[in-house]
């Protein structure tokens, strides 16, 4: 990819933090070897942990942050963001696990995106603006 694209574009690459099927798939200690090996090769490292079931529970089964353990460490193995996701439906947590370094971004449910707080930074924010309650409601429509 990197030879098709050149510098014209990022490169991300998305991988699982435990595919949870045993010896068929990655699991965790896998995965901390592969981002080892090749540490600055993408732009930047998406992690998330699984299937929908694994990854994306709804607040009566997940905790928020709930993917902490398994993502904790490995910006240590890498010179390249780390973005990652695990029931951030609030902003405080994600922003905590950000300051703690464990985390460069994150793209999922309910927290509202850079381009928001920026906007309410700007004093122009849609103040309508809840937050996420984990009820996978927008998963089911997927
Ligand atoms: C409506 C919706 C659409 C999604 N679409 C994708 C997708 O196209 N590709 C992907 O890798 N993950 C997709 N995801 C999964 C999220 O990137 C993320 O892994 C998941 O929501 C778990 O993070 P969270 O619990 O912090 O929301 C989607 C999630 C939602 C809620
Ligand atoms: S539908 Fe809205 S409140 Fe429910 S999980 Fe999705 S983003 Fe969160």
């Amino acid at each position: 990819m990197r030879d098709a694209v050149g510098d014209s574009m990022g490169l991300t690459l998305r991988v699982s933090l435990d595919e949870t099927i045993g010896t068929l798939g990655f699991s965790n200690a896998e995965l901390r070897d592969f981002i080892e090996m090749n540490r600055d090769l993408p732009d930047l490292w998406d992690l998330a942990q699984g299937t929908w079931e694994d990854c994306s529970g709804p607040s009566r089964f997940k905790e928020e942050a709930a993917q902490e353990a398994l993502v904790r460490g490995i910006r240590e193995l890498t010179g390249k963001p780390v973005v990652g996701v695990g029931r951030f439906t609030s902003p405080d947590v994600m922003v905590r696990m950000i300051r703690q370094g464990t985390l460069d971004s994150s793209v999922a449910r309910g927290p509202p995106s850079p381009i928001r707080f920026a906007e309410e930074n700007r004093g122009g924010a849609d103040r309508r603006y809840r937050e996420c309650i984990g009820c996978n409601i927008c998963i089911t429509a997927t």
